[in-house]
């Protein structure tokens, strides 16, 4: 007989892939096919966002990292009192050591990413370099509403780096900060890595490198589909597609059926493609400076300062509450 224990296991993963198939059927049954992102990341899928941030083309990470090396010698003038760093999305936990060794003051980390493997790797991370400082994990996706730990000192700084901002719509991107603001409280600031609008080539290269990385990073939503929900898709009649739509001001990726085809999932659901129609994977939206101060205090956050890197690509803003 099985323990209870490995039974709620087992009811846990049921649900997830309820959850899992729901979302995936709702996304490709609609009339313009989509899929969320969220499930681009089982463990081959975050194993390939971290050579993503590795490869030429892809500026973000590179340019950010070095950005931040700098916005830190100056982050203690504009941060003075501030005793804990609030980051949405720790994800791996590299980001954190550069403001955290910068900024003596804090005594205070909550790190916050729905995987809690990754979270037990960070804290432990944190507590080893800096045993002053406090780390309280939050076990949560961010897009929702969280709570932070009772115990967190008042005066609060968010992180939120990587462009992440820009995966939202303007609209959620407005919505999440309003949530931030309200989470952390009056006096609090707000660090975020923001994506510059640039040349399209550029742009459009970071998201089809030649080696096809982000290719096999957008085609892995197809294999965990098909490993996970007993699905069909033939991963080569699929290919990968990343462009600049000027009116939006994004960067869509998408996966092209080169067929027409038809692919079955869990048994029973079928679902039809044309040759030529798409699945919309993902967005990842580009501002200008003032463009995006503008979508900040829309949301009651105002701008402290921000910087630019010397050839325009990328900024990062420092924000506080009306
Ligand atoms: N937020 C980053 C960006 O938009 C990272 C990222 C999210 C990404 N999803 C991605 C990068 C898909 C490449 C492909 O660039």
């Amino acid at each position: 007989m099985k323990s209870s224990a490995a039974k709620r296991q087992t009811e846990y993963l049921q649900t997830e892939r309820e959850q899992f198939l729901g979302d995936v059927l709702a996304g490709l049954q609609a009339d313009r096919k989509t899929l969320n992102p969220k499930y681009f990341y089982d463990a081959t899928g975050s194993q390939l966002f971290e050579q993503i941030t590795a490869l030429p083309e892809y500026y973000i990470t590179r340019t950010e990292t070095s950005m931040m090396r700098q916005v830190v010698k100056r982050l203690g003038e504009y941060c003075d009192g501030v005793q804990a760093i609030v980051e949405f999305g720790s994800g791996s936990g590299e980001r954190s050591d550069i403001l955290l060794s910068a900024l003596p003051g804090i005594t205070s980390y909550v790190p916050i990413d729905v995987s809690e493997e990754l979270l037990a790797s960070t804290a432990n991370g944190v507590n080893a370099s800096y045993p002053h400082i406090k780390v309280q994990p939050l076990i949560a996706d961010f897009t929702e509403s969280m709570q932070l730990p009772s115990a967190t000192p008042e005066r609060r700084l968010g992180y939120f780096p990587g462009s992440t901002i820009g995966n939202f719509l303007p609209a959620e991107a407005i919505g999440f900060l309003q949530n931030a603001r309200r989470l952390l409280g009056t006096h609090a600031k707000m660090l975020i890595g923001v994506d510059l609008t640039k040349a399209v080539k550029k742009l459009e290269c970071a998201y089809d490198d030649a080696a096809g990385v982000t290719g096999r990073f957008n085609k892995n939503v197809l294999t965990r589909i098909n490993e996970e929900l007993d699905a069909d898709f033939v991963l080569k009649n699929f290919a990968h597609q990343a462009f600049f739509d000027h009116d939006r001001s994004r960067i869509e990726m998408h996966l092209v059926s080169l067929a027409d085809q038809r692919v079955s999932i869990d048994g029973m659901h079928k679902v039809e493609f044309r040759a030529g129609e798409t699945i919309h994977t993902e967005n990842s939206h580009k501002y200008t400076v003032e463009g995006f101060r503008q979508l900040a205090s829309k949301a009651g956050w105002h701008s402290t300062t921000d910087w630019v890197d010397d050839e325009r690509l990328f900024s990062v803003h420092l924000l506080e509450t009306n």
